[in-house]
């Protein structure tokens, strides 16, 4: 099925690219992952009712409004381009047209992802590729301090992980990888999800107070 008909089934419009104006090195472009690989990724990769899910530069919202529908579950998506935002909220109203039956709540904030203030109950975060290594350190860090202080387990889920990224988390967190999903007929070697974890009983806490 064409991402048109997808976004239609959801009622939505999340198709197409949106590049900054002002070219900002550190914030990348909109794009939506393609519902292909997300129908891939979710084949094997299963959330259940405990999950709550933060998609960090959620853009337009597809990622948001699709693991709503499939697996009904509470879901928050962060995005700083104004113009993009507002088309977030008018997919979240046609969307709720279609999903009145699910009763979990959809959040949408407006704001940078590295200021948002990581929920106790947040523990499925998704990146697709949104911002410099720079700002992802700074929201992984967030992530570490909150489940220190709330411990739990928690998942990271990187589609078209960069380099970087990648490094970062091998060598400077405790999170490991749980999973690897290709996507099929991918042209490029990155298209793909990894899947980190850090389990609730792996966090060590650096606070000796
Ligand atoms: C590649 S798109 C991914 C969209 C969506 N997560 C998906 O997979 O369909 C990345 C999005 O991150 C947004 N973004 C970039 N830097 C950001 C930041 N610091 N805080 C919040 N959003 C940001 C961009 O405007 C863009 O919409």
């Amino acid at each position: 099925m064409g991402e048109r008909k997808q976004d239609q089934l959801l009622g939505i419009r999340t198709a197409g690219i949106r590049e900054w104006k002002d070219r900002r090195v550190q914030y990348n472009r909109y794009e939506a992952t393609p519902y292909q690989a997300l129908d891939k990724l979710f084949q094997s990769y299963k959330l259940n009712n405990t999950n709550k899910v933060v998609d960090f530069g959620c853009g337009r919202g597809r990622v948001t409004f699709y693991i709503h529908n499939r697996f009904k579950l509470p879901v928050t998506g962060i995005e700083v381009n104004d113009q993009t935002y507002e088309e977030a909220l008018e997919n979240k109203a046609r969307y709720r047209q279609k999903a009145k039956h699910i009763s979990a709540p959809i959040q949408l904030k407006y704001g940078l992802a590295e200021h948002y203030k990581v929920k106790e109950v947040d523990n499925c975060f998704y990146f697709f590729n949104p911002f410099s290594i720079q700002i992802f350190k700074k929201v992984v860090n967030n992530i570490l301090r909150s489940v220190e202080k709330e411990k739990r387990t928690v998942d990271l889920i990187l589609y078209y992980p960069m380099p970087e990224y990648k490094k970062f988390l091998q060598t400077s967190t405790p999170f490991t990888i749980i999973n690897k999903v290709r996507v099929p007929g991918a042209k490029d070697q990155n298209e793909k999800f990894i899947i980190y974890r850090l389990r609730e009983e792996d966090i060590v806490s650096t606070d000796d107070s």
